[in-house]
């Protein structure tokens, strides 16, 4: 919806540059925000922040098992 409004697109999860980037990658861009996406760190707790990176981790291994985890 927000493309269609005139956002950049958000980058899929699946590609080699977001499945190797560390975990704190996710959280600072979550926290700060990231080019056009705000930041979020005013709204979501620290745990909850770290709880959402589990998320994005757990549905890139799901698409790619064999992927090394840092
Ligand atoms: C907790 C919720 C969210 C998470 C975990 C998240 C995560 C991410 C990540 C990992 C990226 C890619 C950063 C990179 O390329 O290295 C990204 C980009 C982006 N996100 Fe989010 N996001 C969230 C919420 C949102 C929301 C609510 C919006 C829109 C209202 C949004 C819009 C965007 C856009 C437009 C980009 C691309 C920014 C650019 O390349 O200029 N995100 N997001």
């Amino acid at each position: 919806m927000i493309v269609r409004r005139g956002f950049s697109p958000p980058p899929t999860y699946h590609d080699d540059r977001l499945r190797n980037a560390p975990v704190g990658h996710f959280f600072d861009v979550i926290s700060n925000g990231f080019g056009k996406m705000n930041g979020y760190g005013a709204q979501i707790q620290p745990a909850d922040r770290w709880a959402i990176v589990a998320y994005i981790r757990a549905l890139q291994v799901s698409q790619n098992p064999d992927q090394n985890l840092r």
